[in-house]
């Protein structure tokens, strides 16, 4: 390392110290990159598929659907769907609640072919 890159060095070090104490700690920014989420939501005729993926993509793609256990019953994906509403704030009505579950229990939970079939 020559003598210039050593001065280069310590001015960021010393910059980055400057920030860390002072009150500009907010201009520290920090960029991360995830990988791209990608998950679809599986097809189907039932009307809940269609408002699923306009209420439930806004936010995050189809991957936590996709990692709930087969065997979650209705139960629990009308408690997800709630909780989205209540409180993490999706903003879909009330009335695509059922319709939503429907799709999510038969596709992806207890009363899906997967969860049936002996996988
Ligand atoms: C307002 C943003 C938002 C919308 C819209 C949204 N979600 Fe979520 N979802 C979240 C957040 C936040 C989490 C929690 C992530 C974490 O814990 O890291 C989450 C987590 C989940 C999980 C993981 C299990 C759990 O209980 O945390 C599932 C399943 C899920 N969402 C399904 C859905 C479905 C189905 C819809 C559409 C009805 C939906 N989400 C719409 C924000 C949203």
């Amino acid at each position: 390392m020559n003598t210039s890159s050593r001065l280069k060095n310590l001015f960021r070090a010393t910059a980055l110290l400057a920030s860390v104490c002072g009150t500009a700690l907010p201009a520290l920014a920090l960029e991360i990159d995830l990988p791209a989420e990608t998950a679809l939501y599986q097809q189907s005729d039932m009307p809940g598929y269609t408002l699923t993926l306009q209420n439930c993509l806004m936010c995050h793609s189809a991957q936590y659907v996709q990692y709930q256990p087969k065997t979650s019953p209705r139960s629990y994906w009308e408690a997800t769907v709630k909780k989205m509403k209540h409180p993490f704030g999706a903003p879909f009505p009330e009335g695509d609640i059922p319709a939503m579950v429907d799709y999510l229990t038969k596709t992806y939970g207890a009363e899906s072919s997967a969860a049936n079939s002996g996988k």
